[in-house]
């Protein structure tokens, strides 16, 4: 990324960024948010602007917002840091819709040096993987068989592995080898991730509070259509709260059932601590979560008020989709990227 690129190759990036910002912004006044956020998903999986966007030469120093650093000595060093303010991490090394063999093995092997790496330097952090970064779109069991040896390293250890969940045509599958590698090859170091805004999430969550499996509930970060999903945000905040209860209820703490709450919306943090307070539930029963570098003052808040914290923290080369789906959350992040464009 610190290469110089030829002063026209510069020009076209910028002029590139300058015409995809053009649009967002026709995009926000003619048809609102909501096609703003999907627009911003589709380009956060098109190589076409993968490339126009970071090959922009600031991009590096933008991304760092969102982004611990590219290289694992850098995402050491956050870890160090959040541990410091007594915030626990997970750690992700940047990687998805890898569609090369030899790609996903590499990133099985980089991660199996981040497992090693926190246990020889004793952070207190677990890691955070995607099954497409792993070979799930080259094949199911590339997938899963990468995924056991990262199961496998991180139990000698006594260490954990939380899947991400990515977009809709990929939760069954996901959600099957979740209960391949729990069921099957008894890993109980498996975590996996949970989206409010589809309709089918109770269900699984259903499924998931029997086994007591470790749970991340999120809102859901992709552009998923009304069939499946909860067009209307305030329906899927409904969902995020009634799933909390649901995995934080007595019979999913008797099964197991470690939940992280993973949101910045001050309303479902709310939700749960009174929930918490009113059925009188230890704060080492379930963590909240958070992005690296979002609401860093609530972050520090929630800590300082006893709650548990767990930071996700991404670093790595592969930043591109993980940074454009955090301006799809927040169209006001735009605005920062607009203001870096004419720095
Ligand atoms: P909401 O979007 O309503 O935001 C609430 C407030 O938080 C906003 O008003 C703003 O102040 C702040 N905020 C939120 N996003 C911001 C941003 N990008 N920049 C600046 N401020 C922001 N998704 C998924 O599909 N699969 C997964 O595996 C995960 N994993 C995951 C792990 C962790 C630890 C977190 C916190 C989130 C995820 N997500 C995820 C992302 C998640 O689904 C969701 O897209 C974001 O968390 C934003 O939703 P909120 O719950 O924060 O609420």
């Amino acid at each position: 990324m610190s290469e110089k690129k030829p002063k026209t190759g510069r020009l076209a990036a910028i002029v590139g960024a300058f015409l995809l910002v053009s649009l967002a912004i026709i995009f926000v006044f003619k048809y609102g948010e909501r096609w703003l956020r999907i627009m911003l998903i589709y380009l956060s999986q098109s190589n076409w602007a993968r490339k126009v966007i970071s090959g922009l030469p600031f991009m590096q120093g933008v991304a760092r917002r969102f982004v611990a650093g590219e290289t694992l000595e850098e995402a050491m060093a956050a870890t160090r840091v959040l541990n410091a303010r007594g915030m626990s991490v997970t750690l992700d090394y940047l990687g998805e819709r890898v569609t090369d063999k030899e790609l996903a093995s590499e990133s099985c092997a980089e991660i199996i040096d981040l497992i090693d790496r926190i246990e020889i330097s004793g952070v207190d952090a677990n890691v955070s993987v995607k099954l497409s970064q792993l070979g799930l779109g080259i094949h199911r069991d590339i997938a899963l068989e990468n995924l056991l040896q990262l199961l496998d390293r991180a139990k000698l250890y006594g260490n954990k592995i939380r899947i991400d969940m990515e977009e809709s045509e990929l939760v069954d599958i996901t959600l099957e080898i979740f209960q391949t590698v729990h069921d099957d090859h008894g890993f109980d170091n498996a975590g996996i991730v949970i989206q409010s805004y589809l309709y089918r999430s109770e269900e699984d969550v259903v499924k998931l509070v029997e086994d007591g499996a470790w749970v991340r509930l999120c809102k859901g970060a992709y552009a998923e259509p009304p069939e499946i999903a909860f067009p209307q945000k305030s329906d899927t905040d409904a969902n995020f709260v009634k799933l909390t209860q649901l995995m934080l209820s007595d019979i999913a703490r008797e099964n197991g059932v470690y939940l992280g709450v993973a949101t910045h919306d001050d309303t479902m943090i709310q939700a749960t601590i009174e929930y918490v307070r009113s059925e009188d539930i230890a704060p080492e029963d379930y963590e909240f979560q958070m992005l690296y570098g979002i609401r860093r003052e609530l972050q520090e808040s929630l800590v300082s008020r006893g709650h548990n914290l767990r930071i996700y923290v991404p670093y790595g080369t592969a930043w591109y989709p993980y940074f454009v789906r955090r301006l799809a959350e927040r169209p006001a992040n735009i605005w920062f990227f607009i203001s870096n464009l004419f720095r």
